[in-house]
């Protein structure tokens, strides 16, 4: 099987799922590697409820598998108050095996994230998801000012990863910067781990 980075995503209104896709398109326009679309399930105050095993829109969920045989891994969240969202933290809060067996270490990884006001903590957010992928051993990829993208946006993207500022009722749509950076992302990570040797699955 020809090996894999995986785009794990989580999306309560649609605005990180529309990042998710773009980074998927740029990391497919890379060849000999393809992109995995994955999804967490939401968590829930009330700790009996369960999510359904397909979830009703966007990827179906990340398996263990998924995340085991990965070249690479692009992980996304909204901010929720400056910080990735609690179902984000509960799926790497279970990432243990993964860890005990070493699965991601010298893997590339890149972080993304949206949010709905320009200054209200996308690198925070973005900081705060690299922080268990070091723990993993991953190695880090942000965003070289080599993406022109970069200067001159007046929304979402930073050296940190890819952002979207989700505005009103537009919230969802992306701007031809952020489209521009997402993709950048998505092919970085392809590429470097095409370079670190990734192989079939
Ligand atoms: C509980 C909660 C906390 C949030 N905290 C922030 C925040 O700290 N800064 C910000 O700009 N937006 C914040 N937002 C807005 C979301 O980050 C924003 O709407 C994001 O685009 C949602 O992504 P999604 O469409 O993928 O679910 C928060 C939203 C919720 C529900």
């Amino acid at each position: 099987m020809t090996p894999y980075i995986l785009v794990l995503y989580y999306s309560r209104y649609g605005a990180t799922f529309e990042m998710a896709k773009q980074i998927a398109r740029g990391v497919e326009q890379v060849q000999a590697i393809e992109a995995r679309l994955r999804t967490v399930p939401a968590v829930s105050p009330l700790t009996e409820a369960s999510e359904p095993a397909i979830p009703h829109e966007g990827a179906i969920y990340c398996s263990e598998e998924d995340l085991k045989n990965c070249a690479g891994l692009i992980l996304g969240s909204p901010t929720r108050f400056g910080n990735m969202a609690a179902p984000m933290k509960y799926f790497l809060d279970n990432t243990s095996n993964a860890w005990v067996n070493g699965d991601l270490i010298d893997k590339p990884a890149a972080v993304f994230t949206s949010t709905s006001t320009m200054h209200g903590g996308q690198e925070s957010t973005l900081i705060s998801m690299m922080l268990p992928l070091i723990h993993h051993g991953m190695i880090i990829t942000g965003i070289p000012y080599s993406e022109s993208a970069l200067s001159s946006t007046t929304t979402g993207g930073s050296p940190y990863g890819a952002s979207h500022l989700a505005k009103g009722d537009d919230a969802k749509i992306l701007s031809d910067d952020e489209i521009s950076l997402c993709k950048a992302v998505g092919k970085r990570v392809a590429k470097i781990a095409l370079k670190l040797g990734a192989t079939d699955v």
